[in-house]
């Protein structure tokens, strides 16, 4: 199928890519939100209430729908730990073409700075939190992903241009 699919980090920017590529012709789907509608709650309520497993068994389970859906061309931002999973990871292959958008850790700080609404970065120091959940993920965001794409520094439009050109 010919959709896009955003994965990287939390704050890498995958939401506000998805609505600018929405402007240029795709249609968007940002599984986050597609969630807490289909929840009528936020994420913060579902890890909350039924922790985090109940919340990767709705992303499978988006994943899952759109693909049933035969939706195509879309533009899909995913939440940062979605392809964590083994599952996941081979329904993004048949939904379309990864674009892991990576960020450095000091442009993630700056945008997730005083963020309360996701889970996984309460508590700890910001940065210890990023550092030890990017070990985590980073190798996995890469080896997932048909293609890599730097967002420091660069506005929405060129890192939209520089996708286009990657996965033609
Ligand atoms: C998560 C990322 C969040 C959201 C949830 C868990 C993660 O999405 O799905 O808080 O595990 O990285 P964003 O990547 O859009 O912030």
């Amino acid at each position: 199928m010919a959709n896009i699919i955003l994965i990287g980090f939390m704050g890498c920017g995958k939401s506000s890519i998805g609505r600018f590529m929405s402007t240029k012709g795709y249609k968007l789907i940002d599984t986050d939100s597609y969630i807490e509608e289909r929840e009528n709650r936020k994420i913060k309520d579902i890890f909350e209430t039924d922790g985090e497993e109940y919340f990767r068994d709705c992303e499978t389970a988006v994943l899952k729908e759109i693909l049933a859906d035969g939706k195509d061309n879309y533009v899909i931002a995913v939440g940062g730990g979605l392809p964590m999973r083994e599952e996941n990871r081979l329904l993004l292959h048949k939904l379309g073409k990864v674009v892991y958008l990576k960020a450095s850790v000091a442009s993630l700080m700056s945008r997730l700075k005083g963020d309360s609404k996701r889970p996984l970065l309460q508590g700890k120091s910001l940065e210890e939190r990023i550092r030890e959940l990017m070990n985590l993920r980073e190798s996995t965001y890469e080896s997932v992903s048909d293609v890599i794409v730097s967002t420091d520094g660069r506005s929405f439009e060129r890192i939209y241009s520089i996708i286009e050109q990657k996965i033609r």
